[in-house]
């Protein structure tokens, strides 16, 4: 049965809701009958350990893959099983696991390609380029290079981005979600080959994206960070929810520290554990 914490708030128009969602593959029931709600505005985290079912929640939210039940909606509108392209234009962005960045494209171009996902002009465009069409490329262009600053990439925007660091190249893909004008951004282990200091940057980035207006749905294994940003997290564990609510509260339960650290001894060793080194003020 999945808990959920005293604090857990409900929404009157969720940014994110979904009901009964299930996946299987073959004889594996990847997700079973899920349901998560996300208010605007907010920054909530989707944990559990590996083969969880976390990027398969995240592939239905944004139309990689039709669930087999269950109900998806955006702001209200029921996007269950409709494409990747129509969901974006509900405002639903996303980055992911394993970076896809397009090859061959500089960073900038990048960025710029991201923003044309959702404009009625191609990049191809026409030959004899209008003087407002003019003037429009170059504001995207001008904008791309701000929202590459804004999540950290201030140089290199005229290099390969494939070349770039791995930090670099998931600031890159978060920036190409950013130039679609999302309302939703999910992001699948954006600190994944970060330091500290790098996923600290990523959470201060998540707080100025929430105060610009996003909604923002993570899976994160960096409990810090979670911690440290995520007002509210879902915990799955082998496709089923174990917990809903606070990450502090959620972290706490029996079932979702035994799905973390294995048997009972190990998770109340490592509970204590936690425990002292935010006595000392190091958690
Ligand atoms: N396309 C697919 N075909 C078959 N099985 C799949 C497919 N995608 C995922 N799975 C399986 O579904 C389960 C959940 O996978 P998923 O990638 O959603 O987990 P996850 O929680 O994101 O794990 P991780 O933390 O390792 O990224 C795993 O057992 C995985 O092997
Ligand atoms: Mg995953």
């Amino acid at each position: 049965m999945t808990s959920a914490s005293p604090e857990a708030s409900g929404s009157v128009t969720p940014a994110v809701e979904i009901a009964g969602l299930t996946k299987r593959f073959g004889g594996l029931t990847a997700v079973s009958d899920i349901d998560i709600e996300v208010a605007e505005r907010r920054i909530h985290g989707i944990l559990g350990p590996n083969g969880a079912g976390k990027t398969t929640v995240l592939n239905m939210i944004s139309g990689f893959i039709a669930p087999d039940d269950g109900s998806i909606s955006v702001f209200g509108h029921e996007v269950t099983r409709i494409p990747p392209h129509r969901i974006a234009r509900h405002g639903v962005a996303r980055t992911y696991q394993n970076i896809r960045l397009f090859a061959g494209m500089t960073v900038l171009e990048t960025v710029v390609a991201g923003a044309y996902l959702r404009r009625s002009s191609t990049i191809g465009g026409t030959l004899l380029l209008s003087p407002g069409e003019r003037r429009e490329r170059r504001r995207v262009r001008e904008q791309a290079h701000s929202i590459l600053e804004q999540v950290g990439v201030r140089s290199a925007h005229d290099e390969l981005a494939e070349t770039l660091s791995y930090g670099d190249q998931r600031r890159v893909e978060i920036a190409r979600a950013l130039a679609t004008d999302p309302k939703v951004l999910l992001l699948d282990e954006p600190t994944a080959g970060m330091n500290d200091a790098e996923s600290h940057e990523i959470g201060q980035l998540l707080l100025e994206l929430r105060e610009s207006g996003l909604t923002l749905i993570l899976i994160e294994h960096n409990m810090r960070l979670v911690e440290g940003f995520c007002e509210s997290v879902s915990v799955m564990n082998s496709g089923v929810m174990l917990a809903q609510g606070t990450p502090g509260w959620c972290l706490e339960q029996d079932d979702v520290r035994e799905a973390y650290f294995g048997k009972r001894s190990d998770a109340a060793r490592i509970a204590t554990l936690r425990r002292a080194r935010r006595g000392s003020g190091g958690s």
